[in-house]
């Protein structure tokens, strides 16, 4: 009986903390709006996803979510609830941490504080704010006194068009920046809807106006305003008559929910949220031909329709397409040629920009070698039009009768001056004996490194071992562990994610290894969690020593509990006497407790362990207690726990739910 007394008592306990987690996190999530004098962290609405504002209807939710690079880092976002999709973020660029938080204070001003400092408000031109809505639209609303409207998200979309969303002239979608940090802007101009690169002078390259694919309903009329329906993109004038459609879908439902995504890589897509599908995409992209964003390929190669990337037949002498090319003005870098690209190139902002003038090819070329920030030029015969660029992209082909000249180091490149021809013919065999050069020093370096890492690294030194021991686990390698394991030949259990062995080293020092199996992790997320456990020392929580991280291989080294799991010391197979006193229970319970409100509450990544029951309550020699099993992160579904960062996946923590640790199992 006194067994089942000491379970009850570590049930209330635990129950009492979770009880307490949620009641002093205080955080409701509220619908439709909310008003002055709110403010909170990812980490206050962690049992909400973190998402704090739902419109009515919950199509629409407002909170933080993770960024796909990194768990720890969280967005301010709109997120349209039943696919997951992110339609709207607050602060691009300068994702937050769990516990910056959000405020919308008493005054009516909203901003989000990253350690303190502002990375993300809102520009009310000091006008009184009485709420903040979130419409069934997915439209954020900030309303004045008077319920008029004072800022909205629909007037500054991020990268994404909603379906009803009225996108007006003045407004202006804008893509994550790419890898090579360009962004893509699409916004109503002159009348037309224009698409471009932004780079230091924009470059359009595509418009609704010159596309063929749309429908026209109405000739003439300029574009002010756009909207997405039922299967067309609508293009309305000033007085809201129809102009033109753009169809994306052949299928007409009322109740589709389209959306368009400016990507990253220049190209509009449209996709069907419905029935919480985030993929029902549509084949139909803008631009239509997948080769005239300006960056389709790397600059200066030339993309072909199957999406080949090569480079053009004139600069297939400077390696790679790029060295010996200018790309910028740098006068310092010495005197410049101009050298013909090859023929049948085109440039899609070619058909949108004005040429710089009207000349003869002679005139064409020496007013851009008279221009450091031209590098590269187009010509067209049958026009006398000469383009000038400061920076172009990648070539397509085209029968149009353009030349085009790119601006080149006089001397190649390699300072020779001996004339382009030779240093050219001569340039491929320097870079491949400077290449093998690196590679050979970065080969000694790497053996150096090692053998020098397996001299620190070897359980058999015992010197440097303890060395490691103070600070992060140490990393073994498989067939160390394999050795201090016997071959894994000493199972102690099975736990979540794995089986756990005994494992002794050469000095004697034991260890509980678990070999992690179907975690399915990459090597850097599991980096990451060893970096997270690994980090977190306390008394009452198993200490993780070491790691192992070698191809397939994910293992856990634990400091070893000579006592075992709780549950072999409450639940007796038979009736025989209890073998713990009662101050004995009593210490295991606070120690249990004391473990978990530090993971729970005090340490720097919380964790929620989601899976306490006597199994994960170890004892070591002198019956102190240690929780283990924490801060795993659950990439399968199967086990209920995991690391709360990972919450936002839309997997609801079934934690909660779990049996409560006091019901005995059969
Ligand atoms: C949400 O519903 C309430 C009650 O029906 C209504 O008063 C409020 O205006 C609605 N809010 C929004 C943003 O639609
Ligand atoms: C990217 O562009 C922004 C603004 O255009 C600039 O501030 C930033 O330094 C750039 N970053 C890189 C890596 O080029
Ligand atoms: C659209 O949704 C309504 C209400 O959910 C439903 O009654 C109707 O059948 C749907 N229409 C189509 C074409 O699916
Ligand atoms: C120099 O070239 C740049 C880029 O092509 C162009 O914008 C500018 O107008 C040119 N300047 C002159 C004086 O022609």
């Amino acid at each position: 009986m006194g067994g089942w007394n000491l379970i009850h008592f570590t049930g209330f306990i635990l129950l009492s903390l979770l009880l307490l987690s949620e009641t002093c996190l205080a955080s409701v999530r509220r619908f439709g709006s909310i008003n002055p004098g709110f403010e909170g962290a990812q980490w206050d609405w962690i049992d909400n996803n973190g998402l704090f504002l739902l419109c009515n209807q919950s199509v629409f939710g407002f909170g933080f979510v993770t960024t796909p690079q990194d768990v720890t880092l969280f967005l301010l976002v709109i997120i349209h609830m039943d696919s997951g999709k992110i339609v709207w973020t607050a602060n691009r660029g300068s994702p937050v941490s769990n516990s910056d938080k959000f405020v919308f204070d008493d005054k009516g001003g909203v901003s989000l504080l990253k350690s303190g400092s502002v990375v993300w408000t809102i520009d009310t031109g000091g006008k009184t704010v009485s709420a903040m809505e979130l419409h069934d639209s997915g439209n954020l609303a900030l309303l004045g006194d008077d319920n008029g409207v004072v800022w909205q998200s629909f007037s500054h979309p991020t990268d994404t068009l909603l379906w009803n969303h009225d996108f007006q002239q003045g407004m202006k979608l804008e893509s994550e920046p790419g890898s090579n940090n360009v962004s893509y802007i699409l916004e109503i101009k002159s009348g037309d809807l224009i698409l471009s690169a932004g780079f230091k002078t924009p470059q359009p390259y595509w418009s609704i106006g010159r596309e063929s694919r749309k429908t026209i309903y109405k000739d003439g009329g300029e574009v002010t305003s756009a909207s997405i329906s039922e299967n067309s993109w609508k293009f309305y004038d000033s007085s809201k008559v129809l102009l033109w459609l753009f169809f994306f879908s052949s299928n007409v439902d009322v109740n589709a929910t389209w959306i368009a995504v400016l990507g990253n890589d220049g190209v509009i897509s449209f996709s069907n949220l419905q029935n919480g599908d985030s993929n029902g995409l549509s084949a139909t992209k803008i631009p239509g031909d997948s080769c005239s964003t300006p960056e389709a390929c790397d600059a200066y190669f030339e993309c072909s329709s199957d999406n080949k990337c090569l480079c053009p037949s004139g600069l297939s002498s400077y390696a790679n397409c790029k060295s010996g090319i200018v790309t910028s003005c740098d006068p310092s870098k010495g005197s410049t040629e101009l050298t013909s690209a090859g023929d049948g190139l085109y440039y899609s902002p070619l058909a949108f920009v004005s040429p710089s003038s009207r000349t003869n090819l002679e005139g064409c070329k020496s007013s851009c070698l008279g221009n450091c920030s031209c590098v590269a030029l187009f010509y067209q015969s049958s026009t006398r039009n000469c383009y000038m660029f400061d920076r172009i992209g990648s070539f397509q082909n085209s029968d149009k009768d353009f030349s085009s000249y790119v601006k080149v180091l006089s001397d190649g490149g390699s300072g020779s001056g001996s004339g382009g021809s030779r240093s050219k013919k001569w340039f491929p065999y320097i870079v491949i004996v400077a290449i093998s050069t690196v590679l050979l020093i970065c080969g000694l370096l790497y053996v150096g490194y090692r053998y020098y890492r397996r001299k620190r690294n070897s359980p058999e030194s015992p010197d440097s071992f303890w060395e490691n021991l103070s600070g992060m686990p140490i990393r073994f390698s498989y067939k160390d562990l394999q050795t201090a394991t016997n071959i894994f030949s000493n199972k102690l259990g099975q736990g979540g994610f794995g089986s756990v062995y005994e494992g002794v080293l050469q000095d004697g020092t034991r260890l509980a290894v678990k070999q992690l199996e179907g975690i399915g992790q990459g090597q850097k997320e599991f980096q990451a969690e060893v970096t997270t456990i690994g980090s977190i020392h306390h008394h009452h929580l198993v200490r993780l020593k070491a790691f192992c991280a070698e191809g397939t291989h994910r293992l856990l080294a634990y400091e070893y509990m000579a006592n075992g799991s709780l549950d072999k010391w409450i639940f007796k197979k038979n009736n025989e006497e209890s073998l713990l006193d009662w101050e004995t229970r009593f210490n295991i319970a606070l120690g249990t407790a004391k473990g978990l409100a530090y993971l729970h509450e005090d340490c720097d990544s919380k964790i929620i362990h989601c899976d306490i029951k006597p199994q994960n309550v170890l004892l070591d020699h002198n019956f102190h207690a240690k929780v283990s099993d924490f801060g795993l992160a659950n990439n399968q579904g199967a086990e209920p726990c995991f690391h709360y960062t990972k919450r936002n996946s839309g997997v609801p923590c079934t934690g909660v739910d779990h049996k409560p640790p006091y019901i005995r199992e059969k």
